[in-house]
């Protein structure tokens, strides 16, 4: 019965109806893993840590109609649902009878993320297949629901219904914009009109309340102009408006007043990072869920923005460098497994926290993977990797029935069958249930153990646990393995996969030798060896960010079932609750900053050390500073300085910036938001910088400014020579 009196404390705290108590009781009776207490494995009640979860990614106007009634009419609705740019059907009730009818618990998925779930336009664009905005990225009100995806109450019930089957709900959210607009024509579409729980904000050409940016759309030439300007033709919200601001975390709030467990933002790249990250911190203070947003990367593109946003934001990222590296291997056949070897490596390092960042396959904005004439075994590998490398994996609808479709919209085909005996839904069962229980696979590291162009044998290590996986895309050549070596313990090892991919045992020797054997075409063998840790060890900590006094929850193994301690460098911290799996603390009263956490078990047996944590100064609030005449010679920045952790306590190498100079403001002013803590009066001074790092301090007394409370705020100086 110990499995009831966890889930009672879950209940108590979300405050849940006690008739789902009953619920979750026959629930936790079937799916008894989820609910064990002391084991590792996914929580639906812990929203901060997806490192042992599978997302599984659905379009809701794409997935299942399970609610006839709710259907748009006219040319919004495509009946026979040929039209792919028309609304289908599918809805939250559709998605709530394939999670009752087991099709998405039996594949062993712990994590729904669905569209936008809020209003969207009703507009029909004046195009030759009049698109609408099924994919839910046309919102016009934040804070009601798109009806043709659910009401309210579809909304809580498919929320209760994930949860007592132990499924997260992630929705998506795109606080970039609203919806199409034209500046001249205010009859196209919508006008990108926004409303406010029903009552007329404004659209974009009457913006008196200067809620939308009037700069063109963008050419993508740079991050400023993506920000900035339009993203193609949606009405682009200023952020640093004070209204816009609130607006949107109020609506974030009430969903997350829903109980949603994540949020997968938007168009991160085309935000201003100062705004995101005061975003993040209302998100943390207020119901910390796991955050990642989207960060487009085309083919082989690899940019530092991008780690930088994911080390800064407070926000993870979808890994798209995973994704194209995968792609390239496996799909398009344009690098091999070394090439994947080094994006592992690369991305290990660039990323503070790679197991954060969640890591897919397809999406809607790219090809299918699988396509007509493809070999589907591609496919299946490509899953196998996937639910085996770090990052959270996640899963677009349909791959498990190799739906193909190349480009927008024949990605996004109505789902074309729910077979749970295909290979790649076998697959998933099997490698989803070994992320359940294996830490290796959410915590380890990764080492590459023996390469060619074709194979990749890697092994995922946390503490003692250890999983090898062993692939081979040839479809035509079988390889010898010799000289393997693993972390794995004398024995034999029967495949994770059954065979599935005509994997086979494999014997280790005491030196960790693994015994020769053939590894056939399109072969995948996967195993593991799993030992309960009695030394402390920390796996993940959630969210990697917060405020003095702020909970925190650590996640690992080993912690002891009796009350140890946890320190922030040397500061002790409050312990909320305290398993042999993870530890609750609040944040110490400690001055802003990075802290190592360590864990110091009862007894005294010290942890690991987790360096990552980032104390803030308090609530953040996005200001705008803007500084004129300030002129730089060739290959000079400007960058600010000043007496808080947010502006570097005056160290030049931690200023922020290179600020802009193009779009809201011309050079020789400069201009950028910044997340700083609210309502202080903080001292900063601009500084100019050059790529080497020779810095020029600006003259005079320091610069002075009280910071917004709830609000954002505008700083505008002169350069003082
Ligand atoms: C990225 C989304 O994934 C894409 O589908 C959408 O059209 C744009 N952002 C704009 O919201
Ligand atoms: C990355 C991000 O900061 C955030 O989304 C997440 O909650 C933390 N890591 C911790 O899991
Ligand atoms: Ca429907």
């Amino acid at each position: 019965m110990f499995t009831i009196q966890k889930k009672g404390g879950i209940l108590k705290m979300k405050s849940w109806k006690s008739l789902l108590a009953i619920t979750i009781l026959f629930t936790s009776l079937f799916f008894p893993a989820i609910y064990q207490v002391g084991a590792f494995g996914p929580e639906v009640a812990n929203d901060v840590n997806f490192s042992s979860d599978i997302i599984y990614q659905i379009m809701t106007d794409r997935f299942y109609d399970g609610d006839v009634t709710n259907n748009p009419t006219g040319n919004l609705f495509s009946s026979d649902k040929s039209n792919l740019k028309k609304y289908l059907g599918g809805d939250w009730q559709g998605i709530i009878d394939k999670i009752n009818d087991g099709y998405l618990t039996n594949m062993g998925v712990t994590a729904l993320w669905i569209s936008q779930p809020v209003e969207n336009v009703y507009a029909v664009m004046n195009d030759a297949s009049g698109t609408t905005s099924y994919h839910g990225y046309w919102a016009r009100d934040f804070k009601k629901t798109n009806p043709f995806f659910g009401s309210m109450a579809d909304f809580d019930l498919l929320i209760s219904t994930a949860h007592a089957n132990g499924l997260k709900v992630i929705i998506d959210f795109a606080p970039n914009h609203t919806s199409p607009a034209m500046e001249t024509d205010s009859t196209y579409m919508e006008n990108g009109r926004l409303y406010d729980n029903g009552t007329y904000i404004n659209g974009y050409s009457d913006d008196t309340n200067n809620i939308f940016h009037h700069n063109g759309g963008t050419n993508f030439s740079t991050i400023e102009d993506g920000i900035y300007r339009n993203l193609f033709d949606l009405a682009d919200f200023n952020h640093q408006n004070p209204f816009i601001d609130q607006y949107l975390k109020d609506a974030i709030k009430l969903w997350l007043d829903k109980g949603i467990d994540g949020i997968r933002v938007d168009a991160v790249k085309h935000m201003p990072l100062g705004w995101q990250k005061a975003f993040m911190d209302t998100i943390y203070d207020y119901r910390p869920v796991f955050t990642f947003g989207e960060w487009f990367l085309s083919e082989g593109e690899v940019d530092s923005a991008n780690h930088y946003f994911a080390n800064e934001s407070g926000m993870s990222l979808l890994d798209f460098q995973f994704a194209q590296k995968l792609r390239q291997v496996l799909r398009n056949g344009t690098d091999d497994w070394y090439g994947f070897n080094q994006m592992i490596q690369d991305t290990a390092t660039a990323y503070d926290e790679v197991i954060d960042q969640v890591t897919f396959i397809d999406n809607h904005d790219m090809d299918r993977f699988n396509y007509v004439g493809a070999n589907s075994r591609n496919v299946d590998i490509a899953l196998a990797v996937t639910l085996t490398s770090r990052g959270v994996p996640n899963i677009y609808y349909g791959t498990e029935q190799y739906m193909d479709g190349n480009g927008d919209p024949n990605n996004r085909k109505f789902m074309t069958s729910f077979n749970q005996t295909t290979t790649a839904y076998k697959v998933i069962q099997k490698l989803s249930a070994l992320r359940k229980t294996n830490p290796a696979l959410a915590y380890g590291d990764t080492e590459e153990r023996w390469i060619n162009s074709n194979v990749y044998i890697y092994e995922r290590q946390y503490g003692k646990d250890v999983v090898v996986v062993a692939v081979n895309r040839s479809t035509a050549n079988s390889y010898n393995i010799t000289g393997l070596y693993t972390a794995l313990p004398q024995g034999t090892y029967a495949d994770i996969l059954g065979g599935i991919l005509t994997g086979n045992s494999i014997s280790v020797s005491s030196n960790g030798a693994v015994t020769p054997f053939d590894l056939g075409p399109g072969e995948v063998g996967v195993w593991e060896y799993k030992i309960n840790e009695s030394s402390p060890l920390i796996g993940h900590v959630g969210p990697m960010v917060g405020q003095v006094d702020q909970t925190v929850t650590i996640d690992g193994e080993g912690f002891g079932t009796a009350s140890g301690s946890v320190k922030f460098n040397s500061s002790s911290a409050t312990v909320v609750s305290w398993s042999d799996n993870q530890i609750k603390v609040k944040v110490p009263s400690v001055a802003a900053g990075k802290y190592n956490i360590t864990v110091v078990k009862s007894g005294g047996t010290i942890s690991n050390v987790y360096d990552k944590f980032e104390v803030v100064s308090g609530d953040q609030a996005s200001v705008r500073f803007m500084v004129n005449n300030a002129y730089t010679s060739s290959g000079q920045n400007v960058y600010l300085v000043g007496n808080v952790y947010e502006l570097g306590n005056w160290d030049p190498s931690k200023a922020v910036g290179p600020f802009y100079n193009q779009v809201i403001a011309q050079y020789p002013t400069w201009y950028f938001d910044v997340s700083v803590p609210e309502g202080k009066t903080i001292e900063f001074k601009f500084i100019k910088k050059d790529g080497s790092g020779n810095v020029i301090w600006e003259g005079g007394l320091n610069h002075q400014s009280t910071t917004p409370i709830n609000s954002t705020g505008t700083v505008i100086v002169n350069w003082q020579n």
